[in-house]
């Protein structure tokens, strides 16, 4: 039996988002990238324990991550108060990110992490979530879809 934990995210997590956001970027976009140096120096930009550690620091982020039998296998990131020019609201938040990795897609990860965050963004008193998908990306649409209230 698997035993799932989806949790919020603290500055000690930092290493566990850093390591996730790397591995879960390359799996799903690495294909777009011809130059491999230009892969890892988007990795060392972006996915720096450092700065994953200020991002989570940051109280307009929220981070969740989820733990299958204590093993790191995902993460969400939900940024508070982001408008968009497509809504009127502008008490509005972004689901930034939400990756499972790859072995462990099957188990309704992605339900949990979002989840967590829309309780966070409800008490935080946002009345939409907004993101953006590649129109390629056909599971992560699907997975939205079941979620639009
Ligand atoms: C997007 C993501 C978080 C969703 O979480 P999940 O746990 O996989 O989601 P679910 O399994 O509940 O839902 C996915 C749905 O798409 C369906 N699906 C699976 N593969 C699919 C495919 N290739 N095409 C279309 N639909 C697909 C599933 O059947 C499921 O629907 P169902 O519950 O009605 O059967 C997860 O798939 C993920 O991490 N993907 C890789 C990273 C990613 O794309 N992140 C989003 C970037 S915007």
């Amino acid at each position: 039996m698997n035993i799932i934990e989806v949790r919020e995210a603290n500055i000690s997590d930092a290493q566990f988002i850093a390591i996730l956001g790397r591995v879960t970027f390359s799996e799903n976009f690495s294909h777009f990238f011809k130059d491999s140096n230009d892969l890892l120096e988007y990795y060392n930009r972006t996915f720096s324990v450092e700065k994953i550690r200020k991002s989570i620091d940051n109280s307009n982020n929220v981070f969740c991550i989820a733990f299958v039998n204590e093993l790191p296998v995902g993460y969400a990131k939900l940024k508070l108060n982001s408008p968009s020019e497509f809504l009127k609201s502008k008490n509005t938040s972004q689901l930034q990110k939400i990756y499972v990795l790859k072995d462990f897609l099957s188990l309704k990860i992605g339900l949990e992490l979002q989840t967590k965050l829309i309780e966070k963004a409800t008490r935080h008193g946002s009345q939409l979530i907004w993101l953006s998908v590649l129109k390629s990306n056909h599971r992560a649409i699907q997975f939205y879809k079941k979620m639009v209230l």
